[in-house]
């Protein structure tokens, strides 16, 4: 399938980018400078905005290998000033900003055909194109006078200081289409509907006859991942299931579930190991290690059992675009546990299947291959499980008293429809306990803090103002039905400042 590959220098429009041409028909692939190659069927690259200028230090460059490939480009606001400078002309530092709608005036260019000659369009740039490069052509001017589009003689390159992608500029799309279907030529032959036996076929490709080992949570990406990849490989896949004894109680069907779709699924109880490593500790770094650091020896041993060459991963681009920001930046907030430190340890290749799509069309592809809706759109859960959930050492007693506090909440959020109009919810058990009064006693019972918050990718958070009904039914049910809890709290934080998890 033809495709056309984003290189993502981090602008908060790329996702529009690679799903505009998607809508358009024609199959794209997001990846960062760092890692992304071309395929046999990469038609056009598109070089994506960012939010540095090419004079900052550490800016991103284009691949090498860009260039050389002769495939078509089209460079997007830093991706022009970066194709400016790499074919000789100038970018001007930070003197006329353009923000929000810039109307600009188009030239005769076959990219802009058919449409008016003046059309409003969205910047959002501090530098600009000062000389235009040898052999390339202006063919959009903004009003200010600064060079809005250039195009290379040969016509194989464009450049844009507008977004064509975001909805306010006008005729965005006929622009972008242009570039795919008559710059690049790529056949339009994509769906999402397709888009499950294009991966099941790139999989088998890709592995032929190996064994492929596979680590499934309670999650969604996990287990769409090991559908498309079972289909691949058919028995050739071993999944397993580690009980770390941190599971919500939803996730504990997980492994059944999958096994009626047909997989192999060994479930492996390692409850008591990880709660035997974790005793008296309360540092929330040193449970996120523990957890790992256990995760990849029970793994170890059950890979080693099946003579796997391969390892499964449910990477999505979310974590792509966050593993390559955390190695660009040295400032760690929180070391994330998925199972991102096997294959080093392990020397096993990787199988990534989901790795260029977004977490809805993971759901979409994943609906198409029958995953149950209660896997579907459950909310995410963090590697380390119920151990960030509770503050200070985790017990099989604290865990217990979480696991059923967690169920009431999910539960109540479920029947009242509140469930899906949240993107995370959890509840937290704190390390103070606080005063109460039951009957005519005194109590002194735990506190639980409840946590709702709607969020884009998990990047930034605002917590969720749920209905007073709701809250007052999940309060009174919780300290109903779990008599250890004397006291429930709402966290209202957003993130910045406040991450979504409590450690
Ligand atoms: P934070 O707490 O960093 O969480 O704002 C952002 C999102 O990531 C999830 N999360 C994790 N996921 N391993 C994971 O796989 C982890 O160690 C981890 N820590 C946080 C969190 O639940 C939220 O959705």
């Amino acid at each position: 399938m033809d495709e056309i590959l984003v290189i993502d220098y981090g602008s908060q429009y790329t996702r529009l980018l690679a799903r505009k041409i998607r809508e358009i028909g024609v199959y794209s692939r997001v990846d960062v400078p760092q890692k992304a190659c071309p395929s046999d069927k990469t038609m056009g690259i598109i070089l994506s905005g960012g939010p540095k200028s090419v004079y900052s230090s550490n800016t991103l460059d284009i691949p090498d290998w860009v260039l050389p490939s002769g495939i078509p480009i089209l460079g997007i606001c830093y991706g022009m000033h970066l194709l400016v400078q790499k074919f000789g002309g100038k970018v001007l530092r930070g003197r006329v900003f353009e923000y929000g709608m810039t109307t600009v005036k188009l030239s005769e260019d076959p990219i802009f055909s058919g449409l008016p000659r003046t059309v409003k369009t969205w910047m959002s740039h501090g530098d600009s194109v000062e000389k235009i490069p040898k052999n390339f052509s202006e063919i959009a001017k903004s009003k200010a006078g600064i060079t809005a589009a250039i195009r290379s003689n040969d016509e194989k390159i464009y450049a844009f200081q507008f977004h064509p992608e975001v909805f306010h500029t006008e005729h965005g799309v006929e622009m972008i289409r242009y570039f795919v279907t008559h710059v690049c030529k790529a056949k339009k032959n994509w769906k999402i509907g397709n888009y499950a036996d294009f991966a099941v076929e790139k999989v088998r490709e890709s592995i032929g006859n190996s064994k492929v080992i596979g680590a499934i949570s309670g999650g969604v990406d996990s287990a769409v991942a090991a559908i498309i990849t079972m289909r691949a490989v058919g028995e050739n896949l071993q999944c397993v299931f580690i009980d770390n004894g941190l599971l919500r109680k939803e996730d504990e069907s997980v492994p059944e579930k999958l096994r009626e779709l047909g997989m192999k699924v060994k479930r492996v109880d390692a409850s008591e190991l990880f709660l035997e490593k974790l005793k008296g500790v309360t540092d929330p770094e040193q449970k996120r290690k523990i957890i790992g650091e256990t995760f990849i020896e029970v793994f170890e041993k059950e890979a080693k059992l099946f003579d796997a060459e391969y390892l499964l991963q449910g990477t999505i681009y979310s974590d792509v675009i966050e593993s390559a920001a955390a190695s660009a930046t040295s400032s760690k907030i929180k070391s994330h546990h998925n199972v991102g430190g096997l294959p080093e340890k392990m020397n096993l290749k990787l199988v990534e299947p989901l790795r260029e799509l977004f977490k809805d069309e993971v759901r979409e592809v994943g609906k198409l291959l029958g995953l149950s809706p209660d896997i579907l759109n459950r909310h995410p859960f963090p590697g380390p499980g119920l151990a960030v959930r509770i503050i200070g050492e985790v017990t099989k007693k604290r865990v217990d008293i979480l696991k059923r506090v967690d169920d009431v909440y999910t539960q109540i959020l479920r029947k009242s429809g509140e469930y899906s109009k949240i993107w995370q919810a959890f509840s937290v058990l704190l390390s103070v306990k606080s005063v109460g009064v039951k009957g005519d006693e005194r109590s002194y019972g735990y506190v639980v803090a409840l946590r709702a918050v709607n969020s884009i990718e998990g990047m930034t958070a605002a917590w969720y103002p749920m209905p007073h009904d709701v809250l007052r039914k999940i309060s009174s049910s919780i300290t109903d039905r779990v008599p250890e809890i004397g006291r429930v709290v709402y966290d209202v934080s957003d993130k910045p400042p406040a991450t979504i998890e409590w450690e």
